[in-house]
This record gives C-alpha cells, structure tokens and sequence, in this order.
C-alpha cells in the first residue's frame, strides 16, 4: 500500500516542529537570536563581540587602577616577553639590557617560558611579534597577539575577581598556566590574561575519603604545578607513589591538560589523567566558588574531565588519585642516516615498531617516539611493572622483525626501581619558542589490525610534505578502566595516537599560511584520516581546522557538552577555539576580535 502524501495542512502544521528541527540543527541560530545593540557585519555574518581599546564599552584607565586594588595589586600591562629587547611597545619604553639578555638566554627553554606572565610556547599564535633578537627590518615590538593586561592570580579571590571583571566588561578573557598550548589557546589579541601558574599547593592523602567510592591514595594539585615537580613530589613520598601525568615535564596537570584528557607514560597501564580525577575545585563563569565531583555538580565534574580547556570553569585545583610505585623497564631504539640512507629499509623500520601497537598496549606499554625522513627516535618504550627481561621478551617480535628484514638499527634496555627512575632517566626535554602549525589523530585497535601499512603510508605522505610526527602508541582502554567522563569514547580503543607538525612562521605571508594548513588539514591530516577511518583527534594536540571538530575530538559526548557549556558558560565568559559552543564564536579581522554570531530581529 502506498502511504498517502502529507495534506497541505499537514505540512502548514508541521512547520513549527521543522523550524525548531531547523534550530537544534544548527546550533548558531539559537545563539543569533540573542544578539545586543552593539552589531557589526562582515561577509553577510552579524557579530557582537567582546569589547576592545577605543570601544565605548572598554574599561576606562581608572576603572583598571580600581580593578588592580580587587587583585591587590598584580595586574599589570601585559608586554611580550621579548620587550625589553626592544625601545618600546605603544609609547610604554621597554627597554632593558640585562633583561634582553636573559630572554636572548632563555627564550627556547621551556622552564622560563612557562615561567613567564604572558609568553607563549609555540609563537605562531602570537603572530610571531617582537622576537628576542630585533633584526634590521624589525626594530618595533607590537603586542600582536598577545593580550594588553594579565592578573598574575595569587589567591581564588583573584581569579574570581578577573572573572567577574571580564564578564561584567565583556572583556576577551585567556586563562594562562604554562603557555603550553599548541593551538594558541592561552593567548589572544587584546584579552586580559589570568595567570594560573603561582598556584603550586600540593598535598598528598594515603587514603581519599572524600565522595565516591574510592579510598586509595590521592593528591590535591593546584592549578600552575607542573609535571616534573609533581613527579619529584610523588617520589619523595612514603612509600613512594605514581600520578599519572604527560611525558613532558613542564605540561601543567590541572589546567589544560586534564581538561582535554591528558595522556602520558603511564596511560596504557591506568587510563587517561582524566580518568583520575576525584574532585575539582573551580570557579565557574558567574564568578562561584564550586567543588566538583562524584556528588557536588556531578555534570561539571563529568565535563571537567576530558570536555575541554578554558570551557566550563576556571580550575584553582584538581584532586586525582595516586598509585604505588612499580619498578619498570625501557627501551631506546634509533633508525637513522648513521644506520641506513635506503628509505624502504627505513620505514620498514618504523613498521617493525608501529605495526606491534596493539601488541605492545596489550602488555600496557607506553611508547614517545619521533619520526622524520630517515629519522626514527624510540625514547622510550615504557614497560611499566617489567624487569629488562620481562620487556625484551614482549619486544622479540619487533627485534625479529628488524632483523629478519635486515634493518639496521641500534637499542638499548634499561632496568629500573621505580617508574620515577625511568622517567627522569629516560625522557627527554623539550624545547620552546618554535612555531608550527600542528593536527594529530587518535588510531584505534581495529585501524592498526586492518590498515597498519596504510598508516605507515600516510606517515609517508607526511615527510613528505615536510610533517614532523610526534607518536605515541597508548591504550587507555587496556584493563578496560570503568570512568564516565567526556573524553572522546574511542581513546578505549585507541593504541596510537600521532601528532604532525609542519613548521612555519607566524609572520609568514597569508597565502604561504594557507598553503600550511591545508597540508596540515587537507593533505596530511587527509590521509590520515582515511588510514584511521575509526579513530578520531585529540583537543590538546589536534587542528583547530580539523573537519567536523566536535565529532572528532568528543564523539558522541559532543551533544551533553554542548549543553552543559550553555548551562554553565551561557555568556561565553571562556573561550578556546574548537572547544564546546565555540561555533557559535569566531574570531574576526585577522585574528583579532572575538565575537559572537549572531541576528539583528
Ligand atoms: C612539548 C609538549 C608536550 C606535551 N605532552 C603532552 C602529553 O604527554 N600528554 C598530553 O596529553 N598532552 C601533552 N601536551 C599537550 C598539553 O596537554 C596541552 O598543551 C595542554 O593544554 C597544556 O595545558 P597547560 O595548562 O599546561 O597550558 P596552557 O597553554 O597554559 O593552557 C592550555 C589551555 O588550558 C586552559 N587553562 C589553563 N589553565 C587553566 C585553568 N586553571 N582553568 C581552566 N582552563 C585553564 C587555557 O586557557 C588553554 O585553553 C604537550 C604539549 C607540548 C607543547
Ligand atoms: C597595579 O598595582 C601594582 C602595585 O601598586 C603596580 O605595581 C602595578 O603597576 C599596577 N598595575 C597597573 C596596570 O596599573
Ligand atoms: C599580589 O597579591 C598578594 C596576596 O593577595 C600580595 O601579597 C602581593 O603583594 C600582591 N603582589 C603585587 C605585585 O602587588
Ligand atoms: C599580524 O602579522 C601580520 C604580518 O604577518 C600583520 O600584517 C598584522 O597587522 C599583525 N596583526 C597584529 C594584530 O599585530
Ligand atoms: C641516530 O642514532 C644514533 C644512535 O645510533 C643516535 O645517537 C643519534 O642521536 C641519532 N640521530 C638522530 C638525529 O636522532
Ligand atoms: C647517509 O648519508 C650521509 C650523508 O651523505 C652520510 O654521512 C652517512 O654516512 C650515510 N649513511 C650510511 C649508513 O651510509
Ligand atoms: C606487578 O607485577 C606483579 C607480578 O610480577 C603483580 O603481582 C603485581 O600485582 C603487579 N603490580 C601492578 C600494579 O600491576
Ligand atoms: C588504508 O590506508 C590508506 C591510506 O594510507 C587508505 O587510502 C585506505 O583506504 C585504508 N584502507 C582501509 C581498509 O582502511
Ligand atoms: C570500539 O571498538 C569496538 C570493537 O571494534 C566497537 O564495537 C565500538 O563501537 C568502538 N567504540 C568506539 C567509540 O568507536
């Protein structure tokens, strides 16, 4: 029987429901409808946006002299790090030998970096300005963008107070700990910049009695401490115990980190550090003091973890558990020019070690490696819980491997007490002050078993369009950790994840930027994509570009963060690009002004 064809009346009753359809549909109509008096057009788009210098809506100088006794004090001007290098930046003279030094000293380690009130690690979301070493054709030093006044908070009285003084002001507002962000989310044009990086309590509990169910060990960490020193911390205790935390040493645990999931060493053995996470302590965008977790504001403590940075409260602590130390095993592996110049025994060579990923999480083996052409770094494996013995054992398929096929290469195994030990023996530093435009993508179980190779092609087709890819084979599903949080579901099933990396910088021609991200998104990330169709990306170390962001970094918990970002940031007080709600924002003229989409009715 043919169903019969909707009545006219039908439909006209109907178009209601469809227009609401219409509207959950795409979201940025809802948030048109609310659109100030204050409206500017670009390219058919209405905007209202945040207030900047020499709009009416700017706090007037004595307004900020009044808002810097509220901190008691620190809030400053906010100069890029490089100005004492230079006579001044806006009429403010800056300059400053010995400073200029010490920058010229410092400015590609990260420890001074993060150190830093306002610098950033990456400088092409600062729009590469004022370098430290002025050259003949740049003398000036610019804030580009870089914000114009940073409160370095001391108290939560202080973050609070920077809170509500961007929100009553409708003011850019950039939460700032380490710098570390590699998509320029802790800096922005003409923000003020709350500095989190002086909140450096920790205090450790053998047994956590707070809500939930869990009575194991715990630590309290506040928002600015760092890995490193948190990893030296955890040692020192007695008996000493592990935290779970990034391979890099000066990530800071509580902000961005955790927010975004937050992988590390020890991931494959217990989970993600959002897996970790007891209680948060926060103050949200209407300027409250709240605590989150298993019982208080159990849906901002669901998306505090995993739902993304600078999204739903400004952290002042995080309570995550601890674990007792475990001795551990590592290896170091090197493929390069000083082995072989023959690129097919190269990358045979990569696949030896990549192609065992599921194998490798199977044993909860955490892997940092760095590929380039005729470059492969293995440092380290990470066998959590081995002696040397137990992890060359779970190794001889990839020795195999390289031998059989006659790649040549050179390793070696390492044996120690504690997992602290290998740590600090085995991992690397990192540098600062480079600038790249990077993408990333998460490759599942199910990849690795039916396209390996292809994904030993699509690294290819990222040397060769110049791509650094910085791998990690992780499985935060191994022993299937039962956590309701909202980073993306696939992490479960993921055992390598990869980030890419193509260096260019931030005062290079538009056209010449454009060509980048394209390689970084069309290109590379392209394939990608097709070589990990079950995968997904990772918010901390993925495209801002990205297709389909929402889906890719959250899956299906996107929708539950959507809300909750209305709920509890219904203003837009935070803001990081490609974080829930942010499509309903979009930063115009060149990267300079953040505004809200919106409709005149
Ligand atoms: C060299 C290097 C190594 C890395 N290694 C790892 C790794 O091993 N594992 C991993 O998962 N990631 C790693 N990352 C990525 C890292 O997780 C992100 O860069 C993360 O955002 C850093 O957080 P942060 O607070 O230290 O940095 P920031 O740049 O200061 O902040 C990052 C974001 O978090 C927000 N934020 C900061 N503090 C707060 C706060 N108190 N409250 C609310 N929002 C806040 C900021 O607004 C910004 O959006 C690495 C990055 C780099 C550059
Ligand atoms: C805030 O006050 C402190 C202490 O008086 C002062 O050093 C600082 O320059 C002030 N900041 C601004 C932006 O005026
Ligand atoms: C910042 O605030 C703290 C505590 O509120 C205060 O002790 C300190 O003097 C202030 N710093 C500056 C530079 O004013
Ligand atoms: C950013 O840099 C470009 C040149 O690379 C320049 O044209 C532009 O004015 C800069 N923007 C800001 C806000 O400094
Ligand atoms: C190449 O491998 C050797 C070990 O054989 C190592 O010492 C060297 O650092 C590696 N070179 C690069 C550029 O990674
Ligand atoms: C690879 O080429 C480089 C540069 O020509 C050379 O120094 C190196 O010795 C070569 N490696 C091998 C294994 O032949
Ligand atoms: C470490 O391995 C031993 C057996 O070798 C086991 O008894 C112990 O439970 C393991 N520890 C952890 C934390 O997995
Ligand atoms: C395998 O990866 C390649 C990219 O290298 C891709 O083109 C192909 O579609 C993938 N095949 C499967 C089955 O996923
Ligand atoms: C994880 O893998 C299993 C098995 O392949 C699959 O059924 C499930 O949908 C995957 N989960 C996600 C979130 O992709």
């Amino acid at each position: 029987m043919r169903p019969n064809p909707l009545t006219v009346w039908q439909l006209i009753s109907l178009f209601p429901a469809l227009l609401l359809l219409k509207a959950v549909g795409s979201r940025a109509s809802e948030a048109e409808a609310k659109c100030g008096k204050d409206v500017i057009s670009r390219d058919n788009q209405k905007y209202s946006c945040k207030c900047y210098p020499g709009d009416a809506c700017y706090p007037s100088a004595k307004k900020w002299q009044k808002f810097n006794s509220t901190v008691d004090g620190n809030l400053s001007v906010a100069f890029p790090p490089a100005a004492p290098c230079y006579p001044s930046v806006a009429g403010t003279p800056t300059f400053d030998a010995a400073k200029c030094a010490e920058v010229q000293a410092n400015f590609f380690g990260q420890q001074w970096t993060t150190d830093q009130p306002i610098a950033n690690m990456w400088t092409y979301w600062t729009n590469e300005t004022c370098l430290p070493f002025p050259t003949e054709n740049v003398q000036t030093c610019s804030r580009g963008f870089y914000g114009d006044y940073v409160i370095t908070a001391k108290t939560k009285k202080h973050i609070k107070a920077g809170i509500d003084f961007a929100r009553e002001n409708n003011l850019r507002l950039v939460i700032r700990n380490t710098g570390h962000d590699f998509l320029g989310r802790s800096t922005g044009f003409g923000s003020l910049i709350l500095n989190t990086h002086s909140f450096k309590d920790v205090t450790f509990t053998k047994r956590f009695t707070g809500p939930g169910n869990y009575r194991g060990g715990a630590v309290t960490v506040g928002a600015g401490m760092q890995l490193r020193d948190l990893y030296w911390l955890a040692n020192a205790q007695s008996p000493p115990v592990v935290v779970v935390g990034g391979e890099c040493p000066t990530v800071g645990i509580a902000g961005g980190y955790i927010q975004g999931g937050g992988h590390g060493p020890m991931s494959s053995f217990y989970g993600m550090a959002a897996d970790q996470a007891l209680s948060f302590e926060v103050v949200t965008a209407s300027g409250k003091y709240v605590t989150a977790n298993a019982v208080e504001n159990r849906d901002l403590f669901w998306a505090l973890k995993g739902g993304g940075p600078s999204t739903f409260a400004a952290i002042i602590s995080v309570t995550v558990k601890t674990f007792p130390e475990v001795p551990a095993a590592g290896i170091i592996l090197n493929i390069n020019s000083t082995h072989t110049n023959d690129t097919e025994l190269f990358w045979k060579g990569v696949a030896a070690v990549h192609d065992l990923s599921n194998h490798w999480v199977d044993h909860g083996i955490f892997i940092y490696h760095e590929i380039a052409t005729l470059r492969l770094h293995v440092q380290p494996i990470v066998g959590p819980n081995m002696t040397a013995a137990q992890i060359n054992a779970i190794a001889k398929p990839m020795f195999d491997a390289l031998d059989s096929q006659g790649v040549p290469y050179s390793s070696v195994t390492k044996e120690f007490p504690t997992f602290f030990d290998l740590y600090i023996d085995m991992f690397e530093d990192e540098g600062a002050g480079s600038s790249a435009l990077v993408g990333g993508r998460i490759f599942v179980r199910q990849d690795i078993e039916e396209n390996a190779s292809g994904i030993i092609e699509a690294y290819k087709t990222a040397t060769a369009n110049n791509a650094f890819i910085i791998g990690h084979v992780v499985g935060p599903g191994h022993g299937a950790p039962i956590v309701d949080n909202a980073i993306h579901p696939v992490w479960r099933n993921a055992s390598s994840f990869s980030i890419t990396s193509i260096s260019i910088p931030g005062n290079a021609p538009l056209t010449e930027k454009a060509r980048v991200q394209n390689l970084i998104t069309n290109v590379v990330g392209e394939a990608f994509r097709e070589a990990g169709p079950h995968g997904g990306a990772y918010v901390n170390e993925g495209d801002l570009e990205e297709p389909n962001w929402q889906q890719e970094y959250w899956g299906s918990n996107y929708p539950r963060l959507y809300r909750l970002k209305q709920v509890w940031d219904p203003q837009g007080v935070f803001y990081a690009r490609t974080t829930p709600g942010t499509e309903d924002w979009e930063v115009i003229d060149f990267g300079t002004k953040l505004c809200k989409k919106c409709q005149r009715n």
